[in-house]
């Protein structure tokens, strides 16, 4: 296609189409969508079009504000949310909590059986970060992980289905997980044999996976030990960002750990966190 050569698309997709669109996903999740993900929000939105019998876009915006806009926004916001991840993705993070906040947990588990670890993972997307949290917690605290939980929460519910099943291709776990961890997740596999890892009920029931819009209210009681809130930010705008970083800040315990992406940094609130290093940060209130 020359440079100047308009492009065709199967649906009519024009420009106030784009706008309205990228307007409501902004209002209802934060992440922004300039011209350059056009594209992208065509290729990933167009099955529903076919799937609703709609014949261009401007009726599926139609659509949205009609009376069955509010369960059609459920679809729209899992086809546009980003769900990339990995097992011990910023292997750091997870040495972080081997080495230097789980054995401290540890000790006060020793003095204390009855205390209380408690870990969000906001974002979680199809689970592989909550798990590698897990497969650390059970491997430092043994059975007395018991008594600690792992919140899991993400807005798109189809990539919560996922993690909640905690079934994964079995090539991707041995080539993220380390050999020593795998062992302990792998529970009993599935129908779908040995090409799929099950993981196992120890790190299920650690886990909690909620449905939650970061947008919205955070309905949690009582504040956690750390929050991995990883590569989530980074499709808010600023202002978002900001807002996020400080309501974290009044959901974590004293001296409460925030865990961010590598391309994502807390400069502007310097006033509410210190850098321990790369991307991770103490509360300092
Ligand atoms: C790229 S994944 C990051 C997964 C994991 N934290 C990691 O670092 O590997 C981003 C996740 O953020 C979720 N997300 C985006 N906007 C959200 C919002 N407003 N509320 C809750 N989750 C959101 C997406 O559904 C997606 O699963």
């Amino acid at each position: 296609m020359s440079a100047t050569a308009e492009r065709v698309w199967e649906f009519e997709w024009r420009d106030q189409d784009f706008k309205f669109l990228a307007g409501l996903l902004h209002d209802k999740t934060g992440i922004v969508l300039t011209e350059k993900k056009k594209e992208m929000m065509y290729g990933r939105l167009v099955r529903r079009l076919r799937a609703l019998k709609l014949a261009s876009f401007a009726e599926y915006c139609r659509y949205l504000q009609g009376p069955s806009g509010e369960k059609e926004l459920g679809f729209t916001l899992n086809a546009i949310t980003t769900n990339t991840t990995d097992f011990f993705r910023e292997k750091h993070h997870f040495d972080y909590l081997r080495d230097i906040i789980l054995p401290s947990v540890a000790a006060q588990i020793a003095a204390n059986s009855g205390h209380h670890f408690r870990i969000w993972s906001a974002g979680c997307s199809s689970g592989e970060e909550p798990y590698s949290i897990a497969m650390v917690m059970r491997n430092i605290l043994g059975n007395t992980a018991r008594n600690s939980k792992i919140l899991a929460t993400d807005l798109d519910s189809n990539i919560l289905g996922l993690a909640k099943a905690g079934q994964y291709n079995g090539k991707k776990c041995r080539t993220t997980i380390p050999a020593f961890y795998l062992k302990s997740a792998t529970g009993k596999t599935g129908d779908s044999g040995e090409n799929m890892v099950q993981m196992s009920n120890d790190l299920k029931k650690l886990i909690s996976f909620r449905q939650l819009n970061l947008l919205h209210d955070w309905p949690m009681k009582g504040k956690f030990d750390a929050i991995f809130c990883r590569n989530v930010m980074i499709y808010f705008d600023k202002e978002t960002q900001d807002r996020l970083v400080r309501r974290y800040a009044t959901y974590l315990k004293a001296d409460g750990i925030l865990f961010i992406g590598h391309s994502e940094s807390l400069l502007s609130v310097p006033d509410v966190y210190e850098c321990l290093g790369k991307t991770i940060y103490r509360l300092l209130l």
